[in-house]
């Protein structure tokens, strides 16, 4: 039995990721902010101490044995410029523990669990596009966030693959879940398909079969990898 903990697996790519994992007969460890169901180990990343809560949960509901970790729990919160200094700077603050932070927590958990039991595990981040490209002026955090992790994992990858320690990271464009609707709406969708040569935002399910196969299928020569999913919106 394989168990793998997903973050965010309460709605949206991560729920979309604990299906695909499950049809493949993986134990998903679930997670959300509220605890929602029994299935899920609720964390608010929001409070640093709630990661190693989270861990340590995932671990006793494992025996002791996490095979995977996908760091996907995200927020995507628009900060203005013209906010109040100290308004900007907590907003700042909230998006870079919720997205970067709390994955190199449970980063660095998994890597230590893996040495200590002397097996191999593997990473997955959910990153972004704003890695790359940037993000909206309301995003410095977002974007910066995601590039954080972008590098994060390429170091990771480099430092433990002699360990069979394995990172791969997904970068995905718009996709349609809730994050990405309240975004579209609030800039006009219509123009910003215009910006994807596929015409569509992805679905949830797509970037889910990604994760699953960097979970499961993803040849180990392949740690270190960014996959890219947009619709050729940003080409690298
Ligand atoms: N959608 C897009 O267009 C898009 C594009 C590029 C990258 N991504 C990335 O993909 C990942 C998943 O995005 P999504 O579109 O599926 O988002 P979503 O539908 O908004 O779901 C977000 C997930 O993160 C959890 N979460 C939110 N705030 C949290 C907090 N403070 N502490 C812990 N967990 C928290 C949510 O849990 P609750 O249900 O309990 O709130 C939920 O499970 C994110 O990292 C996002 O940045 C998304």
């Amino acid at each position: 039995m394989s168990y793998i903990l997903v973050t965010g697996s309460s709605r949206g790519i991560g729920a979309s990721a604990a299906e695909a994992l499950t049809e493949r007969g993986v134990q998903v460890l679930g997670h959300s902010t509220k605890p929602t169901s029994l299935d899920m180990i609720a964390a608010d990343f929001a409070n640093p101490l709630s990661v190693q809560m989270l861990w340590e949960e995932a671990l006793e509901r494992s025996d002791g044995q996490i095979d995977a970790v996908v760091s996907n729990a995200g927020v995507f919160e628009a900060n203005r410029l013209d906010r109040s200094d100290i308004e900007w700077l907590d907003a700042w603050e909230d998006t870079m523990r919720i997205n970067l932070t709390a994955a190199a927590q449970l980063s660095r958990f998994a890597v230590r669990h893996w040495q200590s039991r002397g097996v191999g595990g593997r990473l997955i981040h959910v990153a972004s596009r704003a890695a790359y490209r940037g993000d909206s002026p309301a995003h410095w955090h977002y974007a910066a966030a995601k590039g954080g992790m972008v590098a994060m994992h390429k170091t990771i990858a480099r430092a433990y693959a002699s360990e069979g320690i394995l990172s791969y990271a997904v970068t995905p464009g718009f996709t349609d879940t809730a994050m990405a609707g309240d975004y579209l709406e609030s800039r006009g969708g219509a123009g910003l398909l215009a910006d994807i040569p596929l015409g569509k935002v992805a679905q949830p399910e797509e970037i889910a079969r990604i994760i699953a196969f960097c979970a499961l299928d993803a040849p180990p020569s392949m740690t270190g990898a960014v996959i890219d999913a947009n619709g050729a919106s940003f080409v690298r």
